[in-house]
């Protein structure tokens, strides 16, 4: 038993180390995709899953939706304000998008940018800059 879960840890250890995502195309992405697994694993994982593939008929997959690669701006203001009652791409959910508004803009960057940039996704980053924008005007 000990060495079934010592293998895998091992095991886990290495795929943390070898999924690491591809060359950044923007200087500093890598390093906001890096935190944004951090706050993934925090505040999204409970509900999208590890793999982002959500949770049938509850909670909506985050892989290549119109929301995740569409437009920031309405992407920031779901994890600002939540969302319910949306068609996913011609699914619903029944579940309730909590709002995340004690997330800093930095937090809020990261984690956008490496859901943009995971799971399969691939789209320009967020920046804290452009999330504070959207809170202002919120
Ligand atoms: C309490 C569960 C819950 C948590 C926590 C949560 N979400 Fe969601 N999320 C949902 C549900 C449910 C929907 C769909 C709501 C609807 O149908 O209108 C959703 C929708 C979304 C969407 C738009 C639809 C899509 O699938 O592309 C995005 C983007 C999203 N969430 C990102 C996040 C991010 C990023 C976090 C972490 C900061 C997060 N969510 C945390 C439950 C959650």
């Amino acid at each position: 038993m000990k060495y079934l879960l010592l293998s895998f840890a091992l095991a886990f250890g290495f795929m943390s180390l070898t999924s690491k995502p591809a060359a950044p195309a923007q200087s500093g992405i890598k390093a906001s995709i890096t935190r944004g697994k951090q706050v993934y694993l925090q505040q999204c994982l409970a509900c999208h899953q590890v793999d982002a593939s959500g949770v049938p008929n509850m909670n909506p997959p985050l892989i290549k939706t119109k929301q995740v690669l569409g437009d920031k701006t309405a992407l920031i203001k779901i994890v600002l304000n939540g969302l319910k009652g949306v068609d996913i791409d011609g699914d619903s959910y029944n579940g309730v998008m909590a709002p995340h508004p004690d997330l800093t803009d930095r937090e809020i960057a990261d984690v956008l940018t490496y859901v943009r940039n995971s799971f399969g996704n691939k789209a320009s980053a967020v920046t804290a800059a452009q999330v504070k924008v959207v809170r202002a005007a919120n």
